[in-house]
């Protein structure tokens, strides 16, 4: 879509305004007074037109030749990042059916703490473009922005890029998160990162097949693809635009799908362990909007791809492993296999001397139980790490929520068998999974955003959320 400054002499299809609840008289100053005014004062009086978050009232002027829509957003100074991206969205969609081509936003009286404003609202726009079905494309073509800070031009122009970078890297990793398994399989994984070195030259994408793993130990993640017809592949995406400067390497859980293995899982609602490659998803993503803005930042991406299935060569639970750390592990519980395929991506990408190492994967039921559809968890051996992963999820809205790593969880991955077993006890899934994670990546800094309850919608908006690709885009750009 085309964003341009807002031009009070032009005709927008519709313009956009924001109302509280608690502040209603301001509506008079952000539209042309005249007959529209008095509509809309004897609706205010009416109570027709409340400014509760959530509603949402179309005012035509015939007179002036302006349609207006103004978005409720509740209370002024209770308003968070996730009310305002959920009433804007709403309005969006509703948007979309009218079949509108131009539509003017007005940002003028809005704040919230530490949330970058534009940058959102024009991310939240483009989301709302987003179809996987073609037959339902939306028709918004042109978007006036109404700004109450001054920007020069340039400086202007170079947010509007650079949001349109993230949400395209957060569209593409919906895509990829949507498309069905028959369709997204470890190859097609590894054939969508490679396109990524069209767009900018400093982008270069090596693949692993099976047998470069097996050259390199990489028992552990093998032991996933076993069982599938489709083989795993390791992919290596590298930003490098800076000379002699240590990456931050982003890893991701690239399961294509999940059945569970041996460990079969119940038939309920399994179709949703399509985006059990939404850590991948996001790592591309990510990528992606890097080098669509020529970030001046080092980033490798490494997707971790397999398909987990019950075939006849498949492992067996009781199989023990060797991971490229040499570390043993005896595979308890097959289902719990996107640690088995990280573990050794962990490994493998200390090779590039990492600043940070992050990882994302939809690792845990558990940890959608404890944290429920919100913030994604957050893990890390670092306090500076983890105060740099939460300042970005505050300036996105892109929440995470941290969880301990003491060392009992570690004591659960004992087993007389193997240095460890790949499941804990029964209770405290999501910390388990990830202290056996912490056992790879000793050495280095490291975070781990648990994504489980993040990736996708359920129910009427059943969909990938390309989440956390808002986040990592913000931590890349905030940590050159
Ligand atoms: N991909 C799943 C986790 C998952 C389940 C995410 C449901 C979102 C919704 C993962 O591979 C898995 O199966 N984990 C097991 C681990 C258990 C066997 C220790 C789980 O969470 O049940
Ligand atoms: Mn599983
Ligand atoms: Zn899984």
């Amino acid at each position: 879509m085309k964003y341009t400054k807002f031009d009070k002499s032009k005709n927008y299809d519709l313009n956009i305004i924001f109302v509280f609840e608690d502040n209603m008289s301001a509506i008079g100053r952000a539209i042309d007074r005249g007959p529209a005014f008095d509509d809309i004062k004897i609706s205010i009086n009416n109570k027709v037109m409340s400014g509760k978050a959530g509603s949402r009232n179309i005012f035509t002027s015939k007179l002036y030749d302006r349609s207006y829509y103004f978005v409720g957003l509740g209370k002024k100074n209770e308003l968070t990042t996730q009310t305002f991206e959920k009433c804007l969205n709403a309005a969006l969609k509703e948007i979309n059916r009218y079949k509108m081509s131009t539509i003017s936003i007005d940002l003028t009286n809005i704040k919230i703490k530490n949330f970058n404003l534009l940058r959102g609202s024009i991310v939240e726009i483009e989301k709302a473009q987003y179809v996987y079905k073609k037959s339902s494309n939306t028709s918004l073509k042109q978007c006036a922005l109404k700004l109450s800070s001054t920007f020069e031009t340039k400086q202007l122009n170079q947010i509007i890029l650079e949001s349109l970078a993230i949400s395209n890297g957060i569209n593409k990793a919906r895509m990829l998160g949507d498309t069905p398994s028959n369709i997204c399989n470890p190859t097609f994984l590894a054939k969508e990162a490679k396109k990524l070195e069209k767009i900018n030259k400093n982008i270069r994408v090596e693949i692993l097949d099976e047998k470069q793993m097996s050259a390199l130990k990489m028992g552990s993640l093998l032991s996933v693809s076993r069982g599938s017809k489709q083989p795993a592949k390791l992919v290596i995406i590298k930003y490098m635009p800076i000379k002699k400067k240590q990456p931050i390497v982003l890893v991701g859980k690239g399961i294509t799908f999940d059945t569970g293995g041996i460990s079969l899982k119940p038939s309920a609602n399994m179709d949703e362990m399509k985006y059990d490659m939404s850590g991948a998803g996001s790592v591309i993503g990510t990528m992606q909007a890097c080098a669509e803005m020529s970030l001046k930042n080092n980033v490798i991406g490494i997707l971790a791809c397999a398909e987990n299935m019950p075939g006849s060569q498949a492992t067996r639970p009781g199989d023990v492993v060797t991971s490229m750390s040499g570390i043993t592990i005896e595979i308890l519980n097959t289902d719990a296999e996107g640690r088995l395929v990280l573990c050794d991506a962990l490994t493998f990408c200390k090779k590039y001397k990492p600043r940070y190492i992050l990882d994302m994967a939809t690792l845990t039921g558990a940890c959608l139980v404890g944290l429920g559809k919100y913030p994604s968890g957050l893990f890390s051996n670092s306090e500076e790490l983890t105060s740099k992963v939460k300042k970005s999820a505050e300036t996105t809205g892109d929440r995470v929520w941290e969880l301990p790593l003491y060392n009992d969880y570690f004591d659960e991955l004992k087993t007389n068998f193997a240095d460890i077993q790949n499941i804990g006890g029964r209770y405290g899934g999501a910390i388990t999974a990830a202290a056996f994670l912490a056992n790879f990546t000793k050495d280095e800094k490291w975070a781990h955003l648990d994504i489980a309850g993040t990736a996708w919608e359920i129910g009427a908006d059943k969909g990938s959320t390309g989440r956390p690709v808002k986040l990592l885009t913000d931590f890349v750009m905030a940590n050159k």
